[in-house]
């Protein structure tokens, strides 16, 4: 009913959070603890014992928050939503752990969530009169899919990623231009850099799209991946040289000169692309370079997301017969501004709405998990304790 109150757990990455939210929609608390800082200083990455360590530590103090910014107690909650998965083993199951330990202590139903129909869900919350179908574009450091939701438990993924998620990409992207930083995320380091690239005047460095002879809606990226390092090494090499460093690219292969024929002076060893013994010019403008090619890296990776789209909703129509009036974007990759402009655009031409739920609620979060569990009690098809059902809801 819509004055249910459901308690929402979610920690199947490197987030402990806990929300209590009621079957209208209104989000009474929505606590969270990040590891993400402590995760990329220590491991450059999200470690998965690590981080079910840090669970372990916070969700007794999260979930409290929860309840106490919602001026509840667990005498208040009509029923606990966990995140089942898909996510780290480790730490799902401290999720788990706990929404087990209160429904036992309080006598109180339980109801395991797959966190990608989460995902899917979450705009319904912000947009109640969002109506199935609606396609969801789920782009996250560890996801990426092309889902049509056709209502509440039915969903058809229409393409996934064959290797590495976006955000992975962006993440790692950072760490090989050396832009990164441990208080932002890679993805907003790469969407920084392309700014800067693009308020300098420098044109996005090109890099061929993967798979655009493929006639699916799946998506892969590792292969920018491999090109960007060539490119960095290249440039790295060039630099070396005393060549022409910007015109550095695959198609051009550089000489490689021992340490001796180096112009420069400023080389001691043959660590062609160490840039520790490179001058301060030199340095600036590698970075430059960088940036340029953070924003064709970005561009690429974009060109894909939206092509891939654009044909999910060819297919939606033509072999489903569906005609999808709204996209959904969720993950944290839906924060860049960049992607909104060019879904925007592509949308627009076919007369379909873009739905981005704001991007507290795009990340990961409990919000979610419990509105996840509302709408399946409303839509009549919950699915209670951790049974094998619950573990293999049809997403
Ligand atoms: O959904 P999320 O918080 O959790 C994971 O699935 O990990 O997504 C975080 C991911 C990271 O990989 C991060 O680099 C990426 O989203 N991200 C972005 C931006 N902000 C965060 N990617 C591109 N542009 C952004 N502005």
């Amino acid at each position: 009913s819509t004055s249910m109150r459901v308690l929402g757990i979610e920690s199947s990455c490197d987030d402990t959070a806990a929300s209590v939210v009621c079957g209208d929609g209104v989000v009474l608390s929505d606590a969270r603890h990040s590891q993400q800082k402590e995760m990329s200083e220590l491991y450059g990455g999200v470690y998965p014992k690590a981080a079910a360590l840090g669970h372990a530590k916070y969700i007794d103090r999260v979930v409290e928050k929860a309840l106490v910014d919602a001026s509840c107690t667990l005498a208040d909650i009509d029923l606990v939503a966990v995140t089942i998965g898909p996510g780290l083993a480790p730490c799902l199951s401290v999720g788990l752990g706990k929404a087990k330990e209160l429904v036992k202590l309080h006598d109180i139903p339980l109801m395991c969530i797959n966190h990608l129909e989460a995902h899917a869900l979450t705009a319904r919350l912000i947009d109640q009169t969002l109506e199935f179908p609606f396609m969801v574009l789920l782009v996250s450091g560890g996801n990426c899919q092309l889902v049509l939701a056709e209502g509440v438990d039915e969903y058809r993924r229409l393409g996934q990623t064959l290797d590495d998620a976006p955000g992975e990409a962006f993440d790692k992207t950072a760490r090989i231009l050396k832009i990164e930083s441990s208080d932002i995320k890679g993805g907003v380091a790469v969407e920084r850099a392309s700014e800067r690239a693009r308020a300098r005047g420098d044109a996005p460095v090109k890099f061929n799209e993967p798979m655009i002879r493929r006639r699916d809606c799946n998506f892969s990226f590792s292969g920018l991946k491999t090109n960007l390092r060539r490119k960095v090494k290249l440039y790295a090499e060039a630099q070396f040289n005393g060549t022409d460093a910007c015109n550095a690219g695959e198609e051009h292969t550089q000489t490689v000169h021992s340490a001796e024929h180096s112009t420069g002076g400023d080389y001691i060893d043959h660590a062609h692309t160490d840039d520790t013994f490179v001058s301060a010019d030199k340095k600036i403008k590698q970075q430059q370079y960088h940036d340029a090619l953070a924003a064709g890296f970005q561009d690429a990776v974009f060109d894909q997301i939206v092509r891939r789209s654009a044909r999910a909703l060819l297919y939606a129509d033509k072999k489903l017969g569906l005609q999808v009036k709204s996209v959904v974007i969720s993950g944290g990759v839906a924060a860049n501004s960049e992607l909104r402009r060019r879904m925007t655009t592509m949308l627009r031409e076919r007369d379909v709405a873009l739905a981005c739920p704001p991007i507290a609620l795009c990340t990961d979060n409990a919000v979610m998990i419990a509105w996840a569990a509302i709408e399946r009690c409303k839509a009549g098809v919950p699915v209670e304790g951790d049974s094998e059902q619950a573990q293999s809801i049809r997403f």
